[in-house]
């Protein structure tokens, strides 16, 4: 950051308005320093990872970049029908020239730009809350061994789960459908991180088979039908190797809410939808693509207890030892496993 300041430091002087908080105009011109000094771009060795959402063709680098490890800015074309996808700001693009998205899925792109965009400009990107630290830690622990692994990550957003994996992770395939989200995420990782950011739309996602170790997804819940969900899961179980593991964290629809009445599908106040699973909801649509399917929950408010601050994410780590209590979780994690008998 101090090679940062010192390099640019002349345009500061020149362009005082850059420094100013206010002016979008010194918004976007930060932004862009930023991003030159930190994004490398995509990893040339994940392009082979990702396929033709067309028709699974392979994508082939094009042009002068040919021999470049991490590539800002250029284009792949598909081997089988030609169709060209651009790398922009480091992110491979697969969906600027696809079959127009459905409505939902454009409403609800922008809502998570406006989301990302909001948490960047209040400086919460990397800033943890009280449920993140009830949710992450069993989350990730979830996942097994990291270290050395590849992984596939579906609704990456902004990095909350991005960050810590590409500590361990040999490489990442990061996937979201928001374009300010996956600029907000790749922007908070060092320079010389092994992830590929990717914007797709996780239900018409195609990859190349075999090719990752593990799976995470916290998009689930929010992709909108059964139709949908399985396609994901399909091209999932596809991309995993033989004992490939997903983890998947949906929300958790619990008995407390199933007696009051709460409905299965929702909105938040910005239109995003989301759908509660419950533990055998969630494994009917699973065992299809899967076949060893554990499920737990976390982040679990214990009735009285939680009413209190201080000791809130001690108790809800606690509680997902305590039988009874360990089913009362706000999120639904299921961990499945590709083995041979899988489809
Ligand atoms: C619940 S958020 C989780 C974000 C991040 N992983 C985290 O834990 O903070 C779900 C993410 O999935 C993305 N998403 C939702 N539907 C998607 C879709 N159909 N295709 C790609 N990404 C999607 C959203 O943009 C959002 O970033
Ligand atoms: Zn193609």
């Amino acid at each position: 950051m101090i090679l940062v300041v010192v390099l640019f430091s002349p345009l500061f002087l020149l362009f005082p308005e850059i420094l100013e908080k206010d002016s979008e105009y010194g918004r976007r011109v930060r932004n862009l320093i930023v991003f030159a000094a930190v994004i490398k771009g995509f990893p040339v060795r994940l392009i082979d990872t990702v396929r033709c959402s067309k028709d699974g063709g392979r994508l082939r680098l094009d042009g002068p970049e040919e021999g470049a490890d991490f590539i800002a800015e250029g284009k792949v074309h598909c081997e089988k029908c030609g169709v060209v996808y651009k790398i922009q700001d480091g992110i491979l693009e697969m969906l600027e020239d696809a079959a127009p998205l459905d409505e939902r899925n454009h409403f609800e792109m922008a809502a998570r730009d406006v989301e990302a965009h909001k948490r960047v400009e209040s400086n919460e990107i990397t800033a943890l809350s009280e449920i993140d630290r009830m949710e992450l830690p069993t989350t990730l622990g979830q996942l097994g061994k990291t270290d050395g692994r590849s992984l596939l990550e579906i609704g990456c957003g902004t990095g909350r789960y991005t960050r810590p994996l590409a500590e361990r992770c040999n490489s990442i395939l990061a996937v979201d459908f928001s374009k300010e989200s996956l600029l907000a995420n790749a922007r908070s990782l060092p320079e010389d991180r092994n992830v590929g950011f990717v914007r797709a739309d996780a239900g018409d996602l195609k990859l190349k088979e075999e090719s990752f170790d593990l799976a995470f997804s916290t998009a689930y819940s929010n992709l909108p039908s059964p139709q949908i969900r399985s396609r994901s899961n399909e091209s999932v179980s596809r991309a995993l190797k033989r004992n490939g593991k997903y983890v998947v964290s949906t929300h958790h629809h619990d008995i407390r809410e199933i007696l009051r009445g709460v409905s299965v599908a929702e909105e938040y106040e910005n239109g995003i939808f989301f759908q509660r699973f419950t533990r055998g909801s969630l494994r009917r649509e699973l065992e299809k693509y899967f076949s060893t399917i554990e499920m737990k929950t976390v982040v679990i408010w214990v009735p009285y207890v939680s009413r209190f601050k201080p000791g809130r994410v001690f108790f809800s780590r606690l509680a997902e030892k305590v039988p009874i209590l360990n089913q009362l979780g706000g999120l639904l994690l299921a961990t499945a496993v590709k083995d041979k008998s899988s489809s």
